[in-house]
Formats: C-alpha cells, sequence, structure tokens
C-alpha cells in the first residue's frame, strides 16, 4: 500500500519541478523561450483575463506615494513594466528579463502603446541586477520568484536596488490552504492547465510544470517571513485570484543601508 501511494506520488511529480540552482535556471530559460510566443494568450486563458487586474493592483501597490523611477524584474512580455509605466508616480520603468525572446516581445508591446514616460527592456539576471543600491523608488516582480534558483538572493536584489522609504511588491503564485478552494481548483490546475498549455502552446510539459511549481513554493506567510527577513518593513499581503494568487509588498526602511 505505502508503494503504490509513493508510486502515485512520484507519477504526479513533474521532474523538473525539484531541479535546484543552475540546472533549474536552464530548464526555466529553455521552457520560457520555448513558449514566448503564447506566453500573453495562455495567460489569459488561464485567468480569464484577471491577471491584468493584479499586475495594476501590483504597480498601485508598488508606486503609491512615491515619485521616480520603477523597476520591473523578470518582466517577461512587459505587463507589469506597462503598468507601472502607466501609473503617475512613476517617471521612467526598467524592465529586465533573462531571455532576449521576451524582451523582444515585450518591445513590441511597449511600440504599440504611447506611453508619456520612458520604458527601457532589458536583458539581465535577477539574481545580480546591473543597477546600483538605491536606484529607484520600487521593484516588482511577476509570477517568476518560484521559477528562480535561489529566492533569497532575487529578493536581496530588489531590496538593494530601491532606496530607503521606497517599496518591492511580489505578485505570485501561492500554495492554497487545503479546503474546499484547494479542493476546486487542484484539478484545473493540474488537470486543464497543462491540456490548455498543450493545445494552444503545444508545450504540455511546461503548462505540468507550472502547478508543480507552486507546490513546491513557498506559502504566503513563509513569504512574507522572508521578506521581513531581508529587513523590509510594514509587509502584508492580501490573496487574489480566489486565494490562487498572493500580493506582497513592504517598505524599504533605513536600517536596510547598512545591509
Ligand atoms: C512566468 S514568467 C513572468 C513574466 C511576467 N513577470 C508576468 O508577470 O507575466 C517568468 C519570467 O521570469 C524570467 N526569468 C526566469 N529566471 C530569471 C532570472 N534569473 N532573471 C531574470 N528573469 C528570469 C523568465 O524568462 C520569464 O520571462
Amino acid at each position: 500500500m505505502i508503494c503504490s501511494t509513493t508510486a502515485r506520488r512520484n507519477r504526479q511529480t513533474h521532474p523538473m519541478a525539484e531541479l535546484k540552482g543552475t540546472e533549474k535556471q536552464r530548464y526555466v530559460a529553455d521552457l520560457f523561450a520555448r513558449i514566448s510566443g503564447r506566453y500573453d494568450l495562455m495567460n489569459d486563458l488561464m485567468t480569464l483575463g484577471m491577471h491584468r487586474g493584479w499586475k495594476r493592483k501590483t504597480a498601485a501597490v508598488a508606486a503609491q506615494g512615491l515619485n521616480g523611477p520603477a523597476i520591473d524584474v523578470s518582466s517577461g512580455t512587459g505587463d507589469l513594466a506597462l503598468a507601472l509605466a502607466g501609473r503617475p508616480e512613476i517617471h521612467r520603468t526598467v524592465g529586465l528579463d533573462l531571455l532576449p525572446e521576451m524582451v523582444v516581445k515585450a518591445n513590441e508591446k511597449i511600440q504599440g502603446r504611447g506611453f508619456a514616460t520612458p520604458i527601457t527592456m532589458v536583458t539581465g539576471d535577477a539574481l545580480s541586477l546591473p543597477f546600483g543600491d538605491n536606484s529607484f523608488v520600487c521593484a516588482t516582480a511577476g509570477f517568476s520568484l518560484r521559477n528562480m534558483p535561489d529566492v533569497e538572493k532575487a529578493l536581496a536584489e530588489m531590496v538593494r536596488v530601491v532606496h530607503p522609504g521606497g517599496r518591492v511588491a511580489i505578485l505570485e503564485l501561492t500554495p492554497m490552504p487545503k479546503g474546499v478552494r484547494s479542493l476546486l481548483f487542484r484539478p484545473l490546475f493540474h488537470g486543464v492547465v497543462p491540456i490548455i498549455g498543450k493545445l494552444v502552446a503545444g508545450n504540455r510539459s511546461a503548462y505540468s510544470y507550472l502547478p508543480q511549481s507552486v507546490d513546491h513554493f513557498m506559502d504566503a506567510d513563509g513569504l512574507a517571513e522572508l521578506l521581513k527577513g531581508l529587513g523590509l518593513s510594514g509587509v502584508q499581503y492580501r490573496r487574489l485570484g480566489f486565494g490562487t494568487v498572493a500580493l506582497h509588498w513592504g517598505e524599504k526602511s533605513a536600517a536596510n543601508l547598512d545591509r
């Protein structure tokens, strides 16, 4: 009985969901390069378009009451960077992603819309941001921390480039607490999403990895603790998307100058 339960669990675990370090980074880069062309369409289908509102909320929470430049880390096709650029508080926006394929897509999107303030998309690694300390008033990351080979390092980099009094905001899928909602959403995530991934993006494996990567990610309280441990103050979060998504934010205090 124990053996068959273990075998069943093993069958359900995506072979890549437990990868770490450079192996994970290589897998993630290959995955997103393959699906970059259908990435936006998949997001719209999987969330019924709700991801756009979540990204606007993230930009609002990040920028509120501040004044100056912003960075969106692992920006993908640039939705969050565009949401930041649309905020009256933000004068200049940088979107950074590891993959040139994503930067190309983001630039196509930016060119199609008129923005009063400049947006620059750059390739770069979230684990080693090519910017000096205290360069931005706020930093955001959407649906990317799960994919990082070193989550703490990625967050520490976001904190580093934000100036004291500035804000870090994280939008991320989050493991759901056990309960009725989780019973409803689990089959959707693990069963339906990979099928849509196969039909629309031609890549079932990438969209089997997605729910598995959520299962392997820390819960919302754990992420809040990590942010506090990195020196952010006033850390809070709210759940979105029926509890499937968490939006965390916190402020960099003056004490962070010594970090
Ligand atoms: C799920 S997508 C999220 C894209 C976008 N933020 C959004 O909300 O739609 C994850 C993105 O993280 C990027 N990424 C993964 N590892 C990265 C790293 N080490 N540095 C920068 N970007 C990275 C991928 O290329 C991909 O575009």
